[in-house]
């Protein structure tokens, strides 16, 4: 079995680097031209929903330079059907290990669109649910009510039993206390972090450059914050798997996040400026392991955590 192969509670995964979702098209197909999606750890779906949703008007994206993006795409998704029907048999037949990542305006439309594939236990490894999007109206109220993310959390569990990751938001004063709900309900992972709110102003109209003024920003600027809140989710409740995810773009991120106590990671952003990204991390894993001479990645999860300082690190 490769040094890289890793587990994510009961999810088992080839390595620890999966594309996070709405950062690689519906489903990754696009990324297949530059190398063979089951190289991956997993590709995470851009968030699907019962319905297809038509998303924001434009513009929708904003480059701020060397920081990352703003971005208000509306979760524009073709919806959960046509993705069973249309790419989820081009992902089985590139042999990917895929995520579904789930969304609903209302509990309820949480419930319809996981009941859809909720017995499709060997095409999907696990569903992460959207609870922390920042580009609708209440896009964030499940990431930022406890009571919320702990219903909609037990509620799915009812009626699957696909492993169930909950990506929550940075839009709030103490993640722990969503996590705590998440875990309470029943949850297998958690998907730390989703995009930070924030806002560009274009100076010659006056105006938001974004519709609907705020958007989520994303990019290597958000990494301090997203190892913060991994380190303390994983310092907090050190059990649950935790997905790392914000401003990854290098190996060197990427050992940061598990260092931090992520079990493994997703490549968001950096996808955009290079697709290649991902494959060039998972080398770069490889390479970290054999310098080290580790056995497996997995023991490196959580090591920032330890007291203990290596003797090579000491000045
Ligand atoms: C969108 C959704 C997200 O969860 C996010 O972090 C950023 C953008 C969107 O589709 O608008």
């Amino acid at each position: 079995m490769s040094l890289l192969a890793t587990n994510v509670g009961n999810v088992k995964l080839k390595n620890p680097v999966l594309l996070a979702s709405g950062t690689c098209g519906v489903a990754a197909r696009e990324f297949s031209s530059y190398f063979n999606l089951s190289e991956l750890g997993g590709i995470v779906t851009k968030s699907l929903g019962i319905r297809p949703w038509v998303g924001n008007p434009t513009p929708r994206v904003v480059e701020i330079p060397n920081c990352g993006i703003l971005n208000s795409i509306g979760l524009q998704n073709p919806g959960i059907e046509y993705f069973a029907k249309n790419e989820l048999p081009f992902l089985t037949e590139q042999n990917a290990t895929v995520v579904l990542n789930v969304v609903g305006e209302t509990l309820d439309e949480y419930i319809q669109a996981v009941d859809y594939i909720k017995n499709r236990i060997s095409e999907f490894s696990a569903i992460e649910l959207n609870l922390s999007c920042p580009n609708v109206d209440g896009g964030l109220d499940f990431s930022q009510d406890p009571k919320k993310a702990f219903t909609v959390v037990s509620e799915i569990k009812k009626i699957t039993k696909i492993p169930l990751w909950a990506k929550l938001s940075p839009n709030i004063t103490d993640i722990t206390v969503i996590g705590k709900a998440c875990i309470d309900a029943g949850v297998d992972g958690l998907s730390l972090i989703n995009t930070i709110l924030g806002l560009a102003i274009n100076r010659w109209t006056k105006k938001p450059v974004l519709p609907r003024g705020v958007g989520g920003y994303s990019g290597p600027a958000i990494k301090p914050i997203a190892l913060r809140m991994v380190w303390q989710t994983y310092k907090q409740f050190p059990k649950i798997p935790i997905i790392g995810i914000g401003g990854i773009h290098t190996t060197d991120d990427a050992i940061e996040f598990l260092l931090c106590g992520a079990s493994c990671i997703q490549v968001g952003t950096a996808n955009f400026a290079n697709p290649k990204a991902s494959i060039e991390i998972i080398n770069g894993l490889k390479d970290y392991l054999e310098k080290n001479k580790l056995s497996s990645i997995s023991e490196i999860v959580g090591q920032a955590h330890q007291n203990k300082t290596p003797v090579s690190a000491r000045h």
